[in-house]
């Protein structure tokens, strides 16, 4: 594509959309204006929002027309890497190119390293003559895949050049904002030391040759090389077996070069960052068992389900304000899918029901193919009809998307099953 011009839809004229950068408590006001043909919203992903500015239509909003505005107002409460995107056609919305990183500054940060980098990782999907593919193509089997792009994208460029000094430690924050993607990063000749994920700093860093991110998941990780001076390491992304097709049809991608500075290496330890986090307590927390489905209509198509029933058909699952709930998601079908859930963070536990350390808070979670996860989660405040969906878009899109209804704590309150 290299030379052809390209219309994408942005925030800003952008992308991704402009960095938004605030600290941890500070009140963040957006003033969104829809240009575009078609209604839109803005959600922001992880961010702990009273539901009226969660951007989704009916729960929190109506959408937004074409032409039309909406002012976001809410504080940031937590420090962290969160995101915003549309939540109205979300795949294709999203797919074109709509999507912005948020970072929350920690005023107590204790990492203390100055350099600083945000990355957001997406694709995009470009036909031959350089327009946008269409979001329906290749039908409901495209969708039950999940459709990816035909162009990696790091902070919108292709390949671009990072720059570090050997020796020195340099602080990733990564999002991953694609559609349908996978990313399992390997930089060859370096570590990467997780210090923290989609809810800020976990309980302990730990050392991975290899980090998986699935889509609406975010990194937070410290790399160290001890390149020579004056050479090139590339950032790559490996195969991942998501489902059928996944690893067939898929190559290696290089995401990026880290170019080594021509200065005499340096010998900084990385700092040692930890967090306290408590184990969410699970005496007396309600169990939640939903399984992610894959059917076929009578027409032949196919869409996507909690337990056999598509969101349009789903009903609510219901939480009091203030119960914990552990929720047991089985995957009975044959493509993984990263859960993710709206205005809450959780923590994820292990088959023997004990949280999974380091402790981390996280709002996305991946159920491998025909596999489990189950994860502990607090409905403390905010009432409201919060979200959970795959974050693979084109299956959200699908069908596979629910709703929890938080609500007042009342006797005669009944726990109900989607679809049931
Ligand atoms: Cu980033 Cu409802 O999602
Ligand atoms: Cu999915």
């Amino acid at each position: 594509m290299a030379g052809r011009r390209v219309t994408a839809w942005t925030y800003n004229g952008g992308l991704p959309g402009p960095l938004i950068r605030v600290r941890a408590g500070d009140r963040l006001i957006v003033r969104f204006s829809n240009a575009l043909p078609q209604p839109s919203t803005v959600h922001w992903h992880g961010v702990r929002v009273p539901i009226e500015m969660d951007g989704v239509p009916d729960a929190s909003q109506p959408d937004v027309p074409p032409g039309g505005s909406f002012t976001y107002d809410f504080v940031v409460p937590d420090a962290g890497l969160f995101w915003y995107h549309p939540h109205v056609m979300s795949a294709a919305q999203v797919g074109f190119g709509l999507y912005g990183a948020l970072l929350a500054d920690d005023p107590a940060d204790p990492v203390g390293i100055e350099d600083d980098v945000v990355l957001v990782l997406s694709d995009i999907a470009l036909m031959e003559d350089g327009s946008l593919e269409q979001p329906d193509s290749g039908g409901t089997t495209a969708m039950a895949f999940g459709r990816e792009g035909t162009h990696v994208l790091v902070n919108g460029r292709t390949r671009p050049t990072l720059r570090a000094r050997s020796g020195a430690p340099q602080r990733w924050r990564i999002v991953n904002a694609a559609k349908s993607r996978y990313f399992t990063l390997d930089l060859r000749g370096a570590t990467f030391t997780l210090i923290g994920g989609d809810g800020g700093l976990q309980e302990a860093p730990v050392e991975h040759q290899f980090l998986l991110l699935t889509p609406g998941e975010r990194a937070d990780a410290i790399v160290t090389t001890s390149a020579a001076p004056g050479t090139q390491l590339t950032l790559q992304s490996l195969l991942h077996n998501r489902g059928f097709g996944s690893v067939e049809f898929r190559t290696v991608e290089q995401l990026l070069t880290l170019e080594i500075a021509d200065l005499p290496p340096v010998s900084l330890p990385p700092p040692q960052v930890g967090r306290s986090i408590a184990p969410l307590s699970t005496a007396g927390a309600t169990g939640v068992s939903i399984e992610l489905t894959l059917g076929q209509r009578s027409n032949g198509t196919f869409e996507y389900g909690i337990n056999g029933v598509p969101f349009a058909k789903a009903r609510p699952i219901l939480a009091r304000l203030g119960e914990t709930q552990i929720w047991e998601v089985k995957n009975s079908t044959k493509w993984s899918h990263p859960l993710h859930l709206h205005g809450f963070f959780f923590q994820v536990l292990d088959e023997q029901g004990a949280p999974v350390r380091p402790l981390a808070w996280k709002d996305t979670v991946n159920v491998p193919l025909e596999g489990s996860a189950r994860f502990v989660v607090r409905f403390d405040e905010r009432p409201g009809a919060w979200m959970y969906h795959c974050h693979i878009l084109d299956h959200a899109d699908g069908g596979l998307m629910g709703t929890v209804l938080v609500g007042p704590s009342t006797p005669e309150h009944v726990h109900t099953e989607p679809g049931s």
